[in-house]
């Protein structure tokens, strides 16, 4: 399958300290990748060189060939790189606003005036993330009062009203209970069938419960890059083995 993201010799740094070093990598369409290592090792700098941000930062570097479906990120428009990679939070972060004007924000930045296009698509985005039955009498209740996991669902349904091509989540089930986690696993798997998805997590049970690919990290550079079921039952290097048998981390 074709790489929907390529990464070729990327490094970044901020104020002139490396945080990631010559990262090659590819993240196929329609499979979800794993990023795992210790803390500090540059995850989540990883996953802001994928949407960009990270070129935007000042006191940042970035440097290395980062592509969406073949085009250098950096000649994209911002707004269509913003749109075409999304990007959830480790906290949920809805806006303070009304359920329903948190999933029309974008589509109405974008351009989308008429009303029923955007009750559709709040609602299609709603049942895609399974929230649609909880919320619709609630649709003009502030999204601040829904509880975690259903905010953190909220987020991921605001992330999708701009149909991004890429979803990238940096530990998004950190903040959650166990069955929060197990309502966002069992959606992450749906969404992989229309979306590529990018997951920083730090929960290797969840890596190897959802990870089609799983990439490892230590010390900013890339260790090892495997299939998911692969990775876990057979590590090829010594750093893979030592964090996944609790070593550091
Ligand atoms: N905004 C920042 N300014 C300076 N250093 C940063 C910043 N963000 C991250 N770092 C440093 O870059 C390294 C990688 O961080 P990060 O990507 O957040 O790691 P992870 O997500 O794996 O915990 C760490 O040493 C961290 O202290
Ligand atoms: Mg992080």
């Amino acid at each position: 399958m074709d790489p929907i993201l390529t990464l070729r010799g990327v490094s970044a740094a901020y104020d002139g300290t490396p945080a990631l070093t010559g990262i090659d990598l590819d993240i196929p369409e329609r499979q979800i990748t794993a990023i795992i290592g210790p803390s500090g090792c540059g995850k989540s700098t990883l996953l802001r060189c994928m949407d960009g941000l990270l070129l935007e930062e000042p006191d940042t570097s970035v440097s290395g060939d980062i592509r969406l479906d073949g085009t250098d990120i950096r000649s994209l428009r911002r707004e269509d790189l913003r749109r075409r990679v999304g990007l959830v939070f480790q906290t949920p972060t809805p806006f303070p606003f009304s359920i329903y004007r948190n999933l029309t924000y974008a589509p109405q930045y974008y351009g989308i005036r008429d009303k029923k296009a955007l009750d559709a698509l709040v609602r299609e985005t709603l049942e895609t993330v399974g929230l649609y039955d909880e919320v619709k009498d609630d649709l003009q209740k502030s999204a601040r009062k829904l509880s975690g996991g259903q905010q953190q669902r909220l987020c991921i349904a605001r992330a999708l009203t701009a149909r991004p091509e890429v979803l990238l989540l940096d530990e998004p089930c950190s903040a959650l209970d166990v069955k929060s986690i197990q309502v966002i696993e069992s959606l992450l798997l749906r969404l992989r069938e229309q979306y590529t998805i990018v997951i920083v997590t730090h929960n290797l049970a969840q890596a190897r419960r959802i990870a089609d690919q799983v990439v490892f990290l230590n010390d900013g550079r890339l260790v090892e890059t495997g299939d998911g079921p692969s990775f876990f039952a057979a590590p090829q290097q010594e750093e893979a083995r030592a964090f996944l048998s609790g070593e550091f981390g």
